[in-house]
């Protein structure tokens, strides 16, 4: 990525400002002054363009101000004058290499888990790229990926966001390293690592959301409900604008990871080996009987030869709604089909609620895994 690339969204927030009234392009200038942005629309609002243009650029400015900081001794002399502020926002841009090394510390943490679970952090930082990315409104244009609002009390507490601490945390320790990168690039970013290094497919990705306020935390309820049925995955997916087959693709994650019962109160895995990416989600709904659990908790179905995984009634559903089974059964019969699916939709659930403008770079990035890293290096 060219130095170019981080100020075109400013360029673009710009561009679009010169169009507005005397007292907008003021705000404007304000911002580019690194004042403090106005306040943000109201959650559930329709988001005012112009609000989230205030945002968007405070906060673009405010991360190349922090990357400055961050990589440069001679920060607080720039600060004195307003030529050299000029130069923070065009010569000192995180390049595709900057975000490798992001991605090569959030793969170290990733596999550094110790006892944790199976052994691997990956599938709840991917549950923390999801359900900061699911939350996203088609219609008022809020929630999704851009602000990573999930830092913030009463989204954090949210049922559904149960255990997600733990990502955060984790995420955090990133964060002190690399202070520049805002959160919603670092929780979208660890999904992918955890995707790609758990041996699952490249997903395309590319920086440029910023860091938002707490104002803008989205309402409860947002996220899909284990118990409910086919109607429901469809409003709730519906929203974020995916159709059937997208649902069916991303669902194929549950091949990753268990339940928790202490988190949404289900318990076990989904499959035998959940810290690697494969089809056996989508193999196993067809492949083993699945029978309901007899227990006191939450109704969920296990598998009836060794009642060691378990399904959500979301999950068993896929097979029995006729037109989500068609696509179940695609990617059962096929990993290779079930890949280019879920990246595709993956990719665009982590972009899901970020204005194309503030993407630093057209076409998303491909970056390698930490072992084609090596195998680079030694070529
Ligand atoms: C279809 C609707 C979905 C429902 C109802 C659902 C529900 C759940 C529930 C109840 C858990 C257990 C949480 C816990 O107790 O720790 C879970 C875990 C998980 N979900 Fe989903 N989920 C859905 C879709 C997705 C999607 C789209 C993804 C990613 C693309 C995903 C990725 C994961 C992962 C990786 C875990 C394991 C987390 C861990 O091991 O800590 N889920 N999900």
């Amino acid at each position: 990525m060219s130095f170019n690339a981080f100020r075109n969204p400013l360029r673009a927030s710009v561009r679009r400002a010169a169009a507005q009234p005397a007292r907008f392009q003021l705000r404007v200038n304000c911002n580019r002054k690194f004042s403090t942005p106005p306040p943000p629309p109201a959650p559930e609002a329709k988001a005012s363009s112009n609000a989230g243009l205030y945002i968007g650029l405070g906060a673009v400015v405010a991360g190349g101000l922090g990357y400055y900081l961050y990589s440069s001794n001679d920060a607080v002399n720039a600060l004195k004058s307003g030529a050299q502020v000029a130069k923070v926002k065009t010569n000192t841009a995180p390049t595709k290499e900057d975000y490798i090394k992001v991605y090569n510390r959030i793969a170290e943490l990733i596999d550094d888990a110790g006892e944790y679970d199976d052994g691997s952090y990956g599938p709840v930082i991917l549950r923390l790229a999801w359900h900061s990315s699911g939350t996203y409104d088609k219609d008022s244009k809020t929630g999704g990926s851009n602000y990573a609002t999930m830092r913030f009390n009463p989204e954090s507490k949210h049922g559904a966001n149960a255990g997600l601490n733990i990502a955060r945390d984790l995420m955090e320790k990133v964060k002190e390293e690399f202070p520049w990168i805002s959160y919603g690039d670092l929780w979208t970013l660890g999904g992918v690592a955890a995707i790609q290094e758990m041996a699952g497919p490249k997903v395309p990705w590319r920086p440029g959301r910023v860091d938002g306020v707490e104002a803008q935390a989205t309402p409860d309820g947002r996220l899909p409900d284990a118990t409910q049925g086919a109607d429901h995955l469809r409003n709730i997916f519906g929203r974020m604008g995916f159709n059937d087959q997208e649902i069916v693709a991303l669902s194929g994650a549950h091949a990753l990871g268990r339940c928790h019962r202490d988190r949404s109160g289900f318990e076990g895995p989904w499959s035998f080996a959940p810290t690697t990416v494969t089809n056996d989600y989508f193999r196993l709904l067809f492949d083993e009987k699945w029978v309901w659990k007899r227990w006191e908790g939450p109704k969920q179905l296990e598998d009836k030869k060794t009642r060691s995984l378990m399904m959500l009634p979301t999950d068993y559903v896929l097979v029995q709604d006729k037109s989500f089974k068609k696509f179940a059964k695609q990617y059962a019969d096929s990993q290779d089909l079930w890949f280019k699916d879920f990246s595709k939709a993956v990719a665009t659930l982590f972009e899901l609620g970020v204005p194309t403008e503030q993407f630093v770079t057209p076409e998303p990035w491909t970056i390698p895994t930490v072992d084609e890293q090596k195998e680079e290096k030694k070529d």
